[in-house]
């Protein structure tokens, strides 16, 4: 295990960027159903904003795929040098000024992430309405080795690991939540599901009801997970990606204490970082529809 200091820390997941081949569908489902907004258009590309005023997705045409992940990085940073560290360790930087200052890089199975530094508000231009979720929470990336995932997260982005599922699932954390990115073992790199959070329970009482009226059927959930211990609900986007929408995510809020803030519905006392053995894993709820097992076994 290297001793090295990690080239950059990712801090705050900002936002993802994903290809669609029909951008204006998808724009019309996060408008009406997740509760984004339209903040710009430029060119082929859409940017979409949270109530927070915060960007939150970017859609760009292609293929339905994740495009690339940003996180934020500390503004101490020297973007200049951070290139460099990156170009040293063949992770093919590419210096970006607009609409912020930062750097893009791809990681070893050629995933692109985007660090950059600062925040400015990015209001929608319209009123948001739907379910107004108040952020991109999670984003979780299939790779054929999520211990390689890991280290190298760990190692050279300094992100922190806050559980794994058996060998095959591990969860990341960049700042104080339980997870920010997450690894699942599959035979391939993409997208696995990614998630909003909401506000709390009367919240995803009311997601419920949306995706009903919207008909888009919950998948899985309502469910309390076991790791990170989130009450979750899982539905299809029309691109067919797994959208995750959850509440009540543990934190750690002292990295030196190791644990997670107590909650009364932990079963370790204090609840650390650990590997999840055999079922049941998650503190109550129903198992997923078949489309979701894979998230279950
Ligand atoms: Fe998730």
């Amino acid at each position: 295990m290297t001793t090295r200091a990690p080239i950059a820390r990712f801090t705050r997941l900002r936002h993802a960027t994903f290809a669609s081949p029909d951008p204006e569908r998808l724009l019309d489902y996060y408008r009406a159903v997740i509760g984004l907004g339209l903040v710009a258009r430029d060119g082929n590309r859409i940017f979409l904003a949270n109530d927070s005023e915060q960007l939150s997705l970017v859609i760009e045409p292609g293929e339905a795929a994740l495009t690339s992940i940003a996180f934020e990085i500390s503004p101490d940073v020297q973007i200049e040098a951070l290139g460099v560290a990156l170009k040293q360790a063949d992770l093919r930087p590419e210096l970006q000024s607009d609409p912020l200052p930062g750097v893009s890089f791809s990681d070893p199975e050629g995933t692109r992430f985007e660090l950059i530094q600062g925040w400015t508000p990015t209001p929608a231009q319209e009123r948001i309405g739907a379910l107004a979720v108040t952020k991109l929470g999670h984003v979780a990336l299939r790779t054929p080795d999520p211990h390689a995932a890991s280290e190298f997260y760990a190692n050279v982005m300094g992100l922190r690991v806050s559980d794994w599922i058996e060998d095959r699932f591990v969860f990341m954390r960049s700042g104080f939540e339980h997870h920010t990115l997450n690894f699942a073992r599959a035979p391939g790199r993409g997208l696995h599901h990614f998630a909003f959070e909401l506000r709390g329970p009367t919240h995803m009482h009311q997601a419920c009801d949306h995706l009903a009226r919207h008909k888009l059927p919950v998948l899985w959930g309502p469910v309390r997970h076991g790791p990170g211990h989130n009450t979750a609900i899982y539905h299809r986007n029309p691109d067919g990606h797994l959208v995750e929408l959850f509440c009540d995510l543990d934190r750690m809020t002292d990295e030196a204490l190791g644990y997670f803030e107590p909650r009364p519905w932990h079963r370790d006392r204090p609840q650390r970082p650990k590997v999840w053995v055999g079922l049941p894993r998650d503190v109550w709820g129903m198992p997923p529809s078949p489309e979701c097992t894979e998230f279950a076994r």
